[in-house]
């Protein structure tokens, strides 16, 4: 060997789509065809936010999207490089996004899959320059649809596929088709996802909490009472507080979790009565994600996340999700377990 020092039999995504298939030998590799439109996609997004700044692409629309979100150049111009992803894919047959607020339809491909997805996770946080991501759940249409809401306006339980891209100091995908949750790294100079975090489980327990603690003024007295818990030290924390970390991106704090472990939360208020995160492409890839790294998710009444079904595309869940132990204490606090 000329260099040790370089690996030259890495894992890139594609190696490792084939290598999962075989494993499953009754995949048709339709889903690999999925995934390539979504790592383009994700790649697309990672470039165009890298160099946005320089380009004139910060701030804001001044339009409002369907759940009320004042809509940033980023969210639009995502929206429209996943649609179009999406598009190309040859058997992604609806596409629900949070900037979009209807169902998309694609008439010319195959009647196969039905994706839910946030283009740009965050988008508050852009012209800081802070992480953010896109977050994907995946649907296999049910049998004999041609695609409508009906295909995604399931338990979350019901789907085959979940990940999310994060734009940070570099970008990170985790994925799970299923089995494990399996995490990449984008090497801009091959421009492939490498595999640098196999079956990646989620710490059982840290003394992380993760919630914007601003609203504790219109929250519930038991979630305020529950926090507070939080921040006193008793025998069970180890004798230390809990620390707070909030970035103010789902998916940044939602990854921090997977890595470090703790709880991430966002709970219902008098402002919001369903909570702030949007159930399709939010609470349900990240519960989904959660789950198989060995994690925990429910909302503020304890109903796991994955057993909610929504009635509407842009609906809303609470949502306390993340480490088992630390989501068990929240079971705990309000009585269910
Ligand atoms: P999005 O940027 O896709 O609209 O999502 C925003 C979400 C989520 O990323 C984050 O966890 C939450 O909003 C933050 O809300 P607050 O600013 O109310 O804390
Ligand atoms: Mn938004
Ligand atoms: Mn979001
Ligand atoms: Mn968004």
């Amino acid at each position: 060997k000329v260099d040790e020092s370089i690996n030259t039999d890495i894992i890139t995504l594609p190696r490792f789509i084939i290598e999962s298939q075989k494993q499953h030998p009754k995949a048709k590799g339709d889903f690999s065809l999925v995934l390539n439109a979504l790592q383009f996609a994700f790649k697309f997004i990672s470039q165009t936010i890298r160099k946005a700044e320089l380009v004139n692409l910060i701030g804001l629309t001044g339009d409002i999207n369907s759940t009320g979100d004042q809509q940033k150049k980023l969210d639009v111009l995502g929206d429209e490089i996943f649609i179009n992803a999406m598009k190309s894919s040859s058997i992604v047959k609806i596409l629900v996004s949070e900037e979009q607020e209807n169902l998309i339809y694609f008439d010319e491909n195959e009647p196969k899959y039905a994706i839910c997805c946030d283009p740009i996770d965050g988008s508050s946080n852009l012209d800081a320059g802070v992480s953010v991501g896109t977050i994907v759940s995946i649907f296999r249409l049910l049998p004999n649809s041609d695609g409508s809401t009906t295909d995604v306006l399931r338990c979350g339980k019901e789907m085959v596929g979940a990940c999310y891209a994060m734009y940070g100091s570099s970008t990170h995908l985790m994925l799970c088709m299923g089995d494990e949750i399996d995490g990449f790294t984008l090497d801009n100079n091959l421009g492939e996802f490498i595999l640098t975090y196999p079956n990646l489980k989620i710490p059982s327990h840290n003394l992380i909490y993760s919630i914007n603690e601003g609203n504790s003024y219109y929250w519930d007295d038991s979630i305020v009472t529950f926090v507070q818990k939080l921040k006193t030290p008793d025998q069970e924390t180890g004798g230390k507080p809990f620390s707070s970390r909030y970035i103010g991106s789902m998916v940044a704090d939602m990854h921090r979790t997977f890595l470090y472990g703790g709880l991430f939360a966002y709970p219902s208020d008098r402002k919001n009565p369903n909570g702030k995160l949007r159930l399709l492409y939010e609470a349900f890839p990240m519960a989904f994600l959660v789950e198989h790294a060995g994690g925990k998710a429910v909302n503020d009444q304890g109903v796991r996340i994955l057993d909610l079904q929504a009635e509407h595309i842009h609906d809303k869940s609470s949502i306390w999700i993340g480490s088992a132990d630390d989501v068990d204490k929240y079971l705990k606090h309000i009585g269910k377990l």
